[in-house]
């Protein structure tokens, strides 16, 4: 451990060394390290698990697409209701072949583990680069690190040319992109019914029109008790979709209690974002996941994070006017995302040139706090007049 002259941990030296081996935390596991680097420990009550209720097994719902076409109004039912009440459902039958997503899973694998010197050239926290390497590092001071790398590929209006993409994973990601815009599509059917309003809706409001897929490596862990995969957060996006693979580690907080999502296999999650919760006025609900690191690894995970089209990235959004009434009126003021993103980039810049640039939960949660930007917070939430 590297302790400064006032007898505290450097965490700003050892955060530099260890982004300068570009290596990431897969680097570490193979060195042997067999303890968890200072950097990375995590303090107890964020570990902590509350135990859960007794002894019912909860599970988050599951939806089947199966048949859609003749069960439409049974499954926006039953979207609504996990989008309400869970923020969190799997998918089952969705369309998407198995063997794209095990080709995926593959892909990513392939990349990460290829050898460090091939992997160097990608290494960048440059928010403009739509495609990067990086190990997903505090953007906060003496904030813990986490056991994960990440590749993440960022298509603006759907679109990433082929030839910006590592070859050890090209082919699979563009496959695995198109299918991902394709059940957007129907996601954005299904949510904009649910939410009671024309189908077309959210895709006419192009909130979901631009995705990055985060390619996550959770290597196996010396210490998982010490560390965390990723540290609990909600995403500020209007939707992610999920893919794990076997490994399991998930977790969602629901009831205050930390609930196993177990991996099943084929099934996909459907994770409501901050921004959905915000023009839904409450009526779908961004919830708290995290995921604990695991003595077995590498687990590897996809996470599709849906932001808007470049056109609707500087146009406000707010709560829906059709969701609205006088017994219902606005919990969220306007935001525009564009200034979202870029706020954080300042932000993360004056802090740490490191930053997990496909979320800008750290800027919500430093901003907002835990309340997710009520309008009663008016005199300090004003998401397109943020300064810092
Ligand atoms: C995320 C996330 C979960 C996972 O990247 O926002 O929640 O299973 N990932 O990797
Ligand atoms: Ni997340």
């Amino acid at each position: 451990m590297v302790v400064s002259s006032n007898g505290h941990y450097d965490w700003a030296k050892e955060l530099k060394e260890f982004d300068e081996t570009k290596a990431g935390v897969k680097g570490l596991v193979d060195v042997g390290v067999t303890k968890v680097p200072r950097l990375f420990v995590h303090p107890p009550e964020t570990l902590q698990s509350r135990p859960k209720l007794d002894g019912v097994p909860l599970d988050l719902p599951t939806i089947d697409f199966q048949g859609l076409g003749a069960r439409r109004s049974e499954v926006v039912e039953e979207i609504r209701k996990a989008a309400g009440e869970w923020g969190f459902f799997r998918i089952v039958n969705h369309g998407f072949p198995l063997e794209t997503m095990d080709a995926m899973l593959a892909a990513v694998k392939r990349f990460h583990e290829q050898p460090t010197e091939e992997k160097m050239p990608w290494y960048s926290a440059d928010v403009r680069k739509q495609v990067k390497f990086n190990s997903n590092l505090p953007s906060r001071e003496n904030d813990p690190a986490s056991w994960r790398d990440l590749l993440s590929c960022v298509f603006n209006d759907d679109q990433l040319e082929p030839e910006n993409l590592p070859l050890a994973c090209r082919k699979e990601v563009l496959e695995y992109a198109k299918y991902m815009i394709e059940l957007r599509e129907i996601m954005a059917e299904l949510l904009s019914e649910a939410l009671g309003l024309r189908s077309d809706y959210l895709s006419s409001i192009e909130c979901m029109k631009s995705e990055a897929l985060a390619c996550l490596y959770y290597p196996r862990c010396p210490e998982p008790e010490k560390t965390l995969g990723t540290p609990k957060h909600s995403d500020t996006t209007f939707l992610t979709l999920l893919m794990q693979d076997s490994t399991g580690g998930l977790q969602i907080l629901h009831d205050d209690h930390w609930i196993d999502v177990p991996p099943v296999r084929g099934a996909l999650i459907a994770n409501i974002g901050d921004l959905m919760q915000i023009i839904s006025n409450d009526k779908f609900i961004s919830v708290e996941h995290r995921v604990v690191a695991q003595p077995v690894g590498p687990r590897i995970s996809v996470a599709c994070f849906f932001t808007p089209s470049l056109k609707a990235a500087v146009k406000p959004f707010a709560p829906i006017k059709e969701l609205l009434s006088d017994e219902n009126p606005a919990v969220y003021r306007e935001f525009m995302f564009r200034n979202i993103p870029n706020t954080t980039r300042q932000k993360a810049r004056k802090l740490s040139r490191h930053c997990f640039v496909t979320r800008f939960d750290e800027l919500f949660f430093i901003f907002f706090s835990q309340n997710k930007f009520p309008v009663h917070y008016h005199e300090t939430f004003a998401i397109s007049n943020v300064s810092f």
